[in-house]
C-alpha cells in the first residue's frame, strides 16, 4: 500500500470522529507489516480527560486484532499546518515501534521517523545497573 492510500484511509475514518466538545475531527490509519490497515478517529468524552485520540484508537484496534508489527501511521486533520500528535500518542507509538509517521492536512504532507517525534523514547527505562 502506498502513502496516498494510507492517507485516504485516514481521511475516510476522520468522518466518523466523535468530537462534539472540540469540534476538531482527526483521522488515523495504521499500516501493518502484513498489509492490513487499522483506522481510528478521535472519540471525545464529556469528562474531557477520557478523550481518546485517533492515533491511539487505531493502535489499540490493531493490538486487539492481534497485530503488533507496523510500518507507518498516517494522521490527518483539517488544519492550517499538518497536525502534530500529542505527547501521549507519541509514547504509545514508541511502545509499539511505529517506525514512520505521516502527518497531513488538505494541502501538505510531512513524514517523520519515530525518533524524530520522540527522541530517546524508551531509552533507560527499567534499565538499571547490575
Ligand atoms: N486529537 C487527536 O485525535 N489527535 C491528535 O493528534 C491531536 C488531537 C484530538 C483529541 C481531541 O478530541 C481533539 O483532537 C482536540 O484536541
Amino acid at each position: 500500500m502506498d502513502r496516498d492510500a494510507l492517507v485516504t484511509a485516514a481521511w475516510l475514518t476522520r468522518e466518523r470522529a466523535y468530537a462534539p466538545y472540540s469540534g476538531f475531527a482527526v483521522g488515523a490509519a495504521l499500516l501493518a507489516g502484513d498489509g492490513r490497515v487499522f483506522a481510528g478517529c478521535n472519540v471525545e468524552n464529556l469528562s474531557y480527560g477520557l478523550t481518546q485520540c485517533a492515533e491511539r484508537v487505531a493502535i489499540a484496534t490493531a493490538i486487539a486484532a492481534g497485530c503488533r508489527d507496523f510500518l507507518a501511521l498516517a494522521v490527518v486533520a483539517d488544519t492550517m499546518e499538518p497536525i502534530s500528535p500529542c505527547g501521549a500518542c507519541r509514547q504509545v507509538m514508541a511502545e509499539f515501534k511505529v517506525p514512520r509517521v505521516i502527518l497531513a492536512n488538505r494541502h501538505q504532507r510531512l513524514e517523520f521517523s519515530l525518533e524524530e517525534l520522540l527522541p530517546r523514547a524508551m531509552t533507560g527505562i527499567l534499565d538499571r545497573p547490575q
